[in-house]
């Protein structure tokens, strides 16, 4: 990951602007208070690009960041949002001019630089991504961090030989931002895909991504004793971790991939070595946030090109500033489901 040592350029190349941003602050030690501010371009941190977002979205680590987790967001008064498109006002890179339409994932974005909860970013140049042809800024924040960490996972599937005919995959958290998306782009290019979900309504909803086939929270659970049971998954795609990702792990099929991006469940994983050493399961960690960034590019060519999703809408909510604090808590709640869109302005 760069580091947040923004340079400050450009200034005076722009009247000050005010506007609203959801601001974070900690109102007594450990207690946070979330509420819409109004902010100067001043307040920003120093940064070659300034950014007018049309659009952000909500990610779990937005929810955390916005609820005094300290493991994403070390000092407040804080604007979280990991994810911002929108248009270039004022630039001090060659690659990047005014008007340019661009987004931004990752990086310190929206952790301990002020995020895309705000009408502007000021951020490095080397954050900043050009949108790709074949998405609108609505579209690319309908995929976000979630779209950007399923993509990932998929590439890794296939990195490790992965094809439709080798079997099911597993999507765990399947109606959340990631699960949906995972289960979205694997059925998009021909995998049969099995979603795991707490939500008995959710059936309809994830058949319309392109699941086969749904299974209860529960089935994803095995809590007994035995180190293997009888291989069905050729691909995992777990945004959940703790025991779904363990049990996952024991239902492999050989050599099957297996990538893991989250902790929703648990950030504990209690394993063994059989599945690696008897199935050859391969497990493969994703962090989109410092995601290289020529990995990042193909990536959201690929977004924007082979595997765009004909269906976003179908998991797709715009929100406005003023429902962030209610979808927030939905989200720490596990109640989410799909992509919420921040719309800005404009
Ligand atoms: N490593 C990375 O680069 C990266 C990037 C993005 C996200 N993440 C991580 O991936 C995870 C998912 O993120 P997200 O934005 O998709 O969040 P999200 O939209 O809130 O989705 C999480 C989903 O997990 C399921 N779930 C919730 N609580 C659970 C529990 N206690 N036990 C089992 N399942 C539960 C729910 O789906 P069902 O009701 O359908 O089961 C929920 O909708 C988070 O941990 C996030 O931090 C990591």
């Amino acid at each position: 990951m760069q580091a947040n040592n923004h340079r400050k350029t450009g200034e005076g190349d722009m009247t000050e602007q005010t506007f609203r941003a959801l601001v974070v602050r900690e109102v007594e030690k450990s207690r946070f208070n979330r509420s819409i501010e109004e902010r100067t371009t001043a307040d920003l941190p120093a940064g070659d690009v300034l950014i007018r977002v049309r659009y952000s979205s909500l990610n779990y680590k937005d929810a955390l960041s916005a609820s005094g987790n300290r493991g994403v967001t070390r000092t407040y008064p804080h604007t979280p949002g990991i994810d911002a498109a929108g248009i270039v006002v004022q630039s001090a890179s060659p690659d990047f001019q005014p008007g340019q339409q661009v987004l931004v994932t990752g990086y310190d974005l929206g952790m301990n630089t002020a995020g895309g909860f705000g009408r502007y970013i000021r951020v490095p140049a080397g954050w900043v991504v050009k949108l790709p042809d074949g998405l609108s800024l609505r579209e690319s924040m309908i995929y976000g961090t979630a779209g950007f960490t399923a993509a990932l996972s998929v590439a890794e599937l296939e990195k490790g030989g992965l094809t439709p005919p080798a079997g099911e995959v597993l999507v765990t958290g399947a109606t959340g931002g990631v699960g949906s998306m995972a289960v979205a782009i694997l059925a998009h290019i021909g995998f049969s895909v099995v979603a795991l979900s707490g939500k008995p309504d959710a059936a309809d909803y994830l058949k319309k991504l392109g699941a086969a086939a749904v299974l209860p929270r529960e089935e994803g659970l095995d809590d007994s004793s035995r180190p293997l049971l009888k291989g069905r998954w050729a691909g995992v795609v777990d945004t959940v971790g703790g025991a779904y990702l363990a049990t996952a792990l024991k239902a492999t099929r050989q050599r099957a991939v297996v990538t893991c991006c989250g902790l929703v469940a648990s950030p504990t994983l209690e394993t063994t070595v059989f599945p690696f050493i008897l199935r050859g399961a391969r497990l493969i960690g994703i962090d989109s946030a410092s995601c290289p960034y020529p990995q990042r590019l193909e990536t959201w060519q690929k977004i924007a090109g082979p595997w765009k999703l004909e269906n976003l809408d179908v998991m797709a909510a715009e929100i406005t500033l003023e429902d962030l604090d209610g979808q927030i808590e939905e989200m720490l709640q596990g109640r989410s489901r799909g992509r919420k869109i921040v719309r800005m302005g404009d």
